[in-house]
């Protein structure tokens, strides 16, 4: 008897209803894409927009209340992608911004050693199996070459093997051992040469997070704002990394956006203010509709610790091809005063920060001259919460997926929270004609001055909610018969698929309540 045909995972559905409803296309689609590069289609973008918007008004706008009771100070910046190269010597970037990478001979198929796994014997008898996501490939291979159960191995990162094992492990897309070469340090930093000339000189880089520009201008900003440490400064931008194995979607992309903020602050106050940064920023996640069984913080091992960073914690989710595991979605790090001190020293400018307050507060207290005078010059201390907006697109996504079996209309939909949902009103006439498109396009140019809506008025009505639904359109309107009689419409909840009648005035305020809750 034949197989039945395999169902495709969650990411699958996922991914092929993004680009059925035009959220994510692959980059270049029609010659052949580009690998680690993605275009937001018309609602990608609206999503998008919607969680760049919503993390700069709780950044920017209304930033939180401090742990002493006051709101805490940040500005924004928007600083240019290509910065002076030097700027990526003295972040330690173009020096030590690598991946250890292995080729394999065979294939000619390159990896991400820290992502290649290995099943590796127990009893040390037999051929190792290794693979980066497709681990039911290797079982397979297990069973077939070995005729032994994935159970006799042990599962182990490719770099933590000595190198004299490799001979015996078989790649991961081939069926032959000892194709693997030995790790080596791969640059992840992208260049170009701006300006006629292209040579070694010239050579400037697009930049890999969009930190480093606001360090640049921390002096700038101290100098021409009212700003007075402790004050963070936020940034929202593309940054490019040459990823060796660009995967999982969107996840792990070559050009992608960043929402990043270093807060500065006394050194003696860092502790607190990361304490602070790593509950806020989980707030942050769950107000954006994720839920907390799909979200935990990782604290990183000391050994796992940059060089520079004193502690550092992960804001990792449960994505679908991650799952009963999770991935990594936003770092909170404890910097130090490392990225100050460095572009200090490379440019020759001084960066340390006279803090007045707390001069007045050391004299106060008695301190000795030498002290006070000492301790309110510093270089601050960087707390930096740094997340990936595209890979906040991926997570949304992915929490709002729903696949219901048997469900009327469609049984795939997407199940925002309506303040972050492309769609916020879907405006149908029940029947294109009879006056009921006029009314719907009068209500359609009235209420896109308030919130995105979409005007409809062609399939059957079902057709429209269903699709809808898939675009994860939290309310739709309809006008009928009635309506011309009396006024009212019904609108119908996209999780509940339950509609009501209310007054056509009251839509404005029915949709911008749920919105607003
Ligand atoms: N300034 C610190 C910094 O850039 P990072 O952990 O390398 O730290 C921060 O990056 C966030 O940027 C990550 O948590 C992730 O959300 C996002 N990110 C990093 N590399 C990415 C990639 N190749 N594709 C998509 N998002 C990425």
């Amino acid at each position: 008897m034949a197989d039945a045909p395999a169902q495709p995972s969650v990411m699958e559905q996922i991914v092929s209803l993004c680009k059925r409803r035009g959220f994510v296309y692959p980059a270049s689609e029609i010659y052949g894409g580009l690998n680690g590069f993605w275009d937001y289609g018309p609602l990608g973008v609206l999503l998008k927009n919607n969680i760049r918007d919503w993390w700069w008004r709780n950044m920017v706008e209304c930033p939180p209340i401090g742990p002493d009771g006051h709101p805490v100070d940040i500005v924004g910046l928007d600083s240019a992608i290509i910065q002076h190269p030097k700027t990526w010597k003295a972040s330690g970037h173009v020096e030590s911004f690598n991946d250890p990478m292995v080729d394999c001979r065979e294939t000619k198929g390159r990896y991400r050693a820290d992502h290649v796994k290995v099943f590796v014997p127990k009893d040390g008898k037999g051929f190792s199996y290794a693979f980066v996501d497709d681990r039911e490939a290797a079982e397979k291979k297990i069973k077939r070459d070995a005729k032994r159960n994935p159970v006799d191995y042990d599962e182990v990162i490719l770099t933590t093997l000595p190198l004299d094992a490799y001979a015996k492990v078989v790649g991961p897309d081939t069926k032959s051992a000892g194709t693997l070469t030995e790790p080596r340090a791969f640059s992840l930093m992208l260049d170009t040469y701006p300006g006629p000339i292209r040579d070694e000189n010239n050579k400037a880089y697009l930049r890999p997070e969009t930190a480093q520009g606001i360090f640049l201008d921390f002096k700038n900003i101290v100098d021409t704002t009212r700003v007075k440490v402790p004050f963070g400064v936020a940034q929202v931008g593309k940054s490019f990394r040459n990823e060796v194995t660009p995967r999982n979607y969107i996840f792990r992309s070559r050009e992608f956006e960043q929402m990043e903020m270093e807060f500065f602050c006394p050194p003696d106050e860092a502790l607190k203010w990361y304490e602070f940064w790593r509950a806020e920023r989980m707030k942050w996640w769950e107000s954006l509709g994720v839920s907390k069984e799909n979200l935990r913080f990782r604290d990183h091992d000391k050994d796992e610790l940059a060089f520079y960073s004193k502690a550092t914690v992960d804001i990792e989710y449960r994505y679908p091809f991650t799952a009963p595991d999770f991935g990594e979605l936003e770092g909170v790090a404890h910097r130090g005063d490392y990225d100050l001190t460095q572009h200090s020293k490379h440019s020759g400018q001084k960066l340390d920060y006279f803090d007045q307050e707390l001069q007045l507060k050391l004299k106060e207290q008695g301190a000795s001259p030498e002290d006070v005078k000492a301790k309110s010059r510093y270089i601050p201390n960087v707390i930096e919460p740094a997340s990936g907006l595209t890979r906040a697109v991926l997570v949304l996504l992915c929490e709002a997926y729903r696949n219901e079996k048997g469900r009327q209309g469609t049984e795939e939909y997407l199940s925002f929270k309506p303040q972050f949902a492309p769609i916020k009103l879907g405006i149908f006439p029940l029947v294109n004609k009879d006056g009921m498109p006029e009314v719907a396009e009068k209500l359609y140019l009235d209420l896109r001055k308030t919130f995105t809506c979409e005007y409809d008025p062609k399939q059957s009505i079902g057709k429209r909610y269903a699709r809808m639904d898939e675009i994860g359109t939290p309310f739709c309107v309809t006008i009928d018969g009635e309506t011309l009689k009396d006024q009212t419409v019904t609108i119908r909840e996209r999780d509940s698929m339950k509609q009501e009648r209310i007054a056509i005035d009251k839509v404005r305020a029915f949709v911008q309540e749920k919105l607003n809750g």
